[in-house]
């Protein structure tokens, strides 16, 4: 174990009140065979403590509320008994930084080293020269961190008691890319946590290392990765995880020298388990503290920590930089950027942001990205490629093949693909990715016919196909989102309406439809069986005999029920006409899946003259095709219902192909695997009247779905009012 030798310790100045100060030091002399002469403390008389701001939750509502006597009185309290366990030298304290009596947040000092703080608030960044003043004087070699990368010394760094790694914290005060730094000038390994509630904003509020490799810590405090972090390194029969309760009053602000831990309060539940593992503990108030949002821990920094020789920086934290370009600012992406780095646990820099000077213009950023470990970065890195960031041009690389040795099995670690055009890079090559759907894997697949390159479900991988892997060399390139006309209601919004906008948007779901049929384009339906209760039957049929609809999807239900009213006027046995159930109803529908089962198909009842009005009485007549899918759930089915769904998943697919718009009605189901199938660039209109099933629908984190939250029926009434409106002012133009 390498010791310090201080060259000089520091002799407070001898003032009233702090008398006890000058003891302490005669306390080492007097004491200097003692075990504890070996470990010291730094601490700083609250000579001008106060709470003067406001930086963390704690001072809210306490400026100017701490006593400056009981302050002092604690204060002492606290030194006593620090005195007795390890020498106490003393920083000056300085008139206008009232935070500077935590000296924790100095720095951090391992052997002959010392890393000066960067802290985050310029609240407290006026103590940074005097506390490297003081680090330089004892002779530490003393390095500070560039300028705007925040670190907050012992705060957020706590040695692990055997010295085998420095747990690092982040989050709230220290950024994650300060990490690299202090694991190369302490020479250790850093092993990094990040904190998620705000109230535990530096990492010795929630997380104090004991001797004998325990660890005192409140659990909640971390983000779900920390605590696997913190579960792998700690056995369960270490870790002393505490209640909100004892968390709240610091308990995990400790000083812990041998078995001693000395803190602010602790509940008896705790006192016990602590003195079960053979810890004593010693309380001490120090509420005055508290109020600034500190306690035990924070008022000291350790100066004597054990180095091990043979460990050595270790420290898994990765960058990378990416770039981002569009409207960056007005369409929210950048703070998207951004939270997705913060929320998968990374911290980000941002570079260079050139920023798009007219309303029309676009903005640049390249942002470095740090995340605390591999699988981390790969998981933000993807979530950032799906937002259509890309890697800079320095940092581009190949996209990772990986060869399938099992059919229907990709390699792990594939990149999941996503509704956007995406681009992989082969061979120094951007290739574009064909069949573009979401929840696949990208196959590159070699044949003497050439390369093919697409989403393929798991499924259909095929022994021989190579599957992207990792997320280099992958690319969503979007086009600059073209920016938005002032309109309530537009497809660019992404937005769900409320039923006083209905009408704006079946005007504007009219004018699309009308576009998309008379220039020969391609408008798909899904429908679920309430389209036939709400009244909507009649005016989906006009729509696909008028030419409107080019294939229909759904399932064994939306056609029983259609066909039903068809022959019977009724669906699932209730009167459409007068909406109540007739006499001997229930039967009707399996009444109804029998005449067509006789007939053999729906196109046959057509033929042969048994189904002769309805939805897909128009779709036989009309040559839409349809497809429905099977469900558990399905009476019959209908002859046409597809039960092998890897079937019917195909047939929607190819139903799907080229489509320029879907109308998503009432079926949650089907609407999400259609939603899987197809690209972006599509326009969906989502209609149903639970709201979650149309947030859930038309949240493809893509412009160009529209969700509308109404009854059905009602929506396809005044889409055939507003297209019959349509029609009559085309007609007599065109004539
Ligand atoms: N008011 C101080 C701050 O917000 C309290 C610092 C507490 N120190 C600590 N190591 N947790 O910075």
């Amino acid at each position: 174990m390498a010791r310090l030798l201080l060259p000089y310790i520091y002799v407070a100045k001898k003032r009233s009140g702090f008398a006890v100060i000058n003891k302490a030091v005669i306390f080492r002399t007097e004491n200097s065979s003692n075990m504890t002469s070996d470990i010291r403390i730094l601490m700083c008389a609250p000579k001008h403590y106060d709470v003067d701001y406001v930086i963390n939750p704690w001072m809210e509502g306490n400026i100017h509320k701490s006593s400056h006597d009981r302050a002092s009185e604690q204060w002492e309290g606290l030194y006593h008994i620090l005195k007795e366990l390890a020498i106490i030298d003393l920083v000056e304290p300085q008139q206008g930084w009232p935070d500077m009596v935590f000296a924790a947040n100095a720095g951090v000092i391992l052997g002959k080293v010392a890393v000066n703080s960067r802290f985050y608030h310029k609240e407290r960044q006026g103590e940074e020269p005097y506390f490297k003043e003081w680090f330089e004087k004892q002779g530490y070699k003393v390095y500070e961190l560039p300028k705007d990368l925040p670190f907050e010394g012992a705060g957020d760094a706590l040695l692990d008691r055997e010295g085998r790694w420095l747990w690092a914290g982040y989050g709230f005060r220290s950024e994650l890319d300060s990490h690299p730094y202090i694991a190369k000038w302490l020479d250790i390994e850093v092993v990094s946590l990040q904190l998620v509630d705000d109230r535990f904003y530096h990492l010795d509020t929630c997380f104090c290392p004991l001797s004998g490799g325990y660890l005192l810590y409140y659990p909640p405090a971390f983000d779900f990765y920390s605590n696997r972090i913190i579960e792998m390194r700690v056995p369960e029969e270490k870790r002393i995880g505490i209640a909100e309760a004892d968390a709240v009053n610091f308990a995990c602000n400790s000083v812990n020298v041998g078995n001693k831990v000395v803190m602010n309060k602790a509940s008896d539940e705790l006192k016990k388990r602590l003195n079960r593992i053979g810890f004593e503990v010693i309380e001490t108030p120090l509420t005055e503290f508290l109020k600034a949002g500190g306690a035990a821990k924070c008022l000291t920094l350790r100066t004597t920590e054990p180095v091990k020789e043979d460990m050595h920086a270790n420290l898994p934290v990765e960058s990378r930089t990416i770039s981002l370009e569009g409207h960056l600012l007005d369409s929210g992406l950048i703070n998207r950027a951004l939270d997705v780095v913060v929320e998968g646990g990374g911290s980000f820099q941002v570079l260079n942001f050139d920023l798009g000077k007219q309303r029309q213009s676009t903005s640049k950023a390249d942002v470095k990205v740090s995340a605390p470990s591999h699988d981390i970065m790969e998981e933000i890195v993807s979530e950032l490629i799906n937002l259509g960031a890309v890697n800079l041009p320095e940092d581009e690389r190949d996209a990772r093949l990986e060869p399938v040795v099992q059919a229907g099995v990709s390699p792990d670690d594939f990149y999941v693909t996503t509704i956007y055009p995406t681009e992989v890079r082969i061979e120094g090559q951007w290739v574009r990715v064909q069949n573009q759907r979401m929840d696949g894997a990208i196959a590159v697949t070699d044949s003497p016919s050439g390369r093919v390159v697409q989403c393929k479900l798991l499924r259909d991988l095929q022994v021989g196909d190579r599957v992207v892997v990792d997320v280099q060399g992958i690319r969503t390139p979007r086009k600059p989102e073209v920016r938005e006309q002032k309109q309530e209601f537009s497809f660019m919004s992404g937005s769900v309406s409320s039923e006083r906008r209905v009408e704006l948007v079946v005007e504007q779901v009219a004018w699309e439809l009308r576009q998309i049929r008379d220039r020969g384009g391609k408008t798909i339906v899904t429908a679920g069986p309430v389209t036939i209760h709400t009244g909507g039957g009649q005016h989906l049929a006009e729509l696909i005999r008028d030419g409107y609809v080019q294939a229909l999807l759904g399932g064994n239900a939306i056609a029983v029920h259609d066909i039903e009213q068809a022959l019977m006027g009724t669906s699932l046995g209730v009167d459409m006409k007068r909406g109540v159930a007739v006499r001997g109803g229930h039967r009707h529908h399996l009444k109804t899946i029998n005449t067509i089962r006789r007939c053999g198909s729906i196109a046959a009842a057509v033929e042969q003259g048994v189904l002769t009005r309805g939805i897909f009485y128009e779709c036989v007549r009309n040559n839409v095709p349809f497809s429905l899918a099977g469900s558990i759930r399905d009476d019959g089915p209908l002859p046409d219902t597809e039960m092998d769904l890897i079937q019917a998943q195909a047939d929607y697919t190819n139903l799907i192909q080229g489509a320029d718009m879907i109308l998503m009605l009432s079926t949650m189901l089907h609407s999400i695997g259609v939603g899987n199938m197809t690209p972006a660039g599509v326009k969906m209109v989502c209609v149903d009247i639970n709201p979650a099933v149309v947030t859930k629908l038309s949240d493809r984190g893509s412009v160009e779905s529209i969700g509308v939250v109404t009854d059905v029926g009602l929506f396809l009434s005044l889409l055939v009012k507003q297209l019959e409106q349509l029609t009559e002012p085309y007609k007599l133009a065109t004539v």
